[in-house]
């Protein structure tokens, strides 16, 4: 059970995206890199990127291993197709010319295996030369940062939740875990836990490397959810020292 993608409309009241940024990035990497047609949303979520995107003209497949966020992308955003199914492991009767793994979905692969057999999936699913576009936490600034706790509040249904989040790496594994503690009014405490892996670029890119695509771009900043934000004639570079690694892969 997870609170949020159980609950997708709540999930979008705690993570906000009003003006699209996270499918504008999409949008403007694939008009950058000249591929524009049918797209593959892998952890598609509550379905917001794929509904704006397939309102820019793109034929858009998601796909999510939540019903509910499923049911809930369905039921908002009738033009486009969605799919319950695991990302490491889900055949579609179609291939693509760009694939998106949005916020992190990618780092829901936490071991090798599952690395290899996610990036397997989005080989087969892909058209030659057609783009992976990704966006997530990147390993090398939470292997060598402290992440402070943090807490936050959200008013969902008149209902004030306030979840207090605890991150720290668990080095063995290369995983960063969350603690994360809900609270609202009328009800006990619920605690959730949950883990990505943490991936350092040139390690992203063996695995990219080994499933067949090669590195188009990465890059810290600008993203969708970083400060400076995403502009569409940004220069795509940086240290690869933030907080988030963008990236832009195209198939061999
Ligand atoms: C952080 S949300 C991102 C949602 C969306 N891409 C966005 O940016 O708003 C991650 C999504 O990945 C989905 N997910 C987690 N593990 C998955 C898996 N193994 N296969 C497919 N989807 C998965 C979750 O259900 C959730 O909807």
């Amino acid at each position: 059970m997870n609170l949020l993608t159980d609950n997708p409309a709540l999930y979008e009241a705690q993570f906000p995206d009003p003006d699209h940024k996270a499918a504008r990035f999409v949008e403007d990497l694939v008009t950058r890199f000249h591929t524009k047609g049918t797209l593959l949303d892998i952890g598609s979520g509550t379905g917001r990127d794929a509904g704006y995107l397939a309102a820019q003209g793109f034929q858009v497949h998601g796909i999510d291993s939540s019903t509910a966020m499923v049911d809930h992308a369905r039921a908002h955003h009738p033009n486009a197709r969605f799919t319950v199914g695991d990302m490491r492991d889900f055949r579609l009767d179609q291939t693509f010319d760009v694939i998106t793994c949005l916020d992190s979905a990618f780092l829901y692969c936490h071991t090798n295996a599952d690395l290899h057999a996610f990036l397997d999936r989005c080989r087969e699913h892909a058209n030659p030369g057609a783009l992976l576009i990704a966006e997530m936490r990147n390993g090398a600034y939470f292997l060598g940062n402290d992440i402070p706790d943090s807490v936050r509040s959200v008013i969902w249904e008149g209902i004030p939740y306030t979840s207090h989040t605890t991150l720290w790496v668990d080095h063995a594994a290369q995983l960063l875990r969350r603690r994360r503690e809900w609270r609202w009014p009328g009800a006990e405490s619920l605690v959730q836990h949950s883990a990505w892996r943490l991936l350092f670029p040139q390690e992203l890119a063996m695995f990219l490397n080994l499933a067949g695509f090669d590195v188009v771009a990465m890059f810290d900043t600008p993203g969708p959810r970083t400060d400076p934000p995403w502009r569409p004639d940004a220069e795509l570079g940086g240290s690869l020292s933030g907080d988030r690694l963008h990236l832009v892969a195209r198939k061999q």
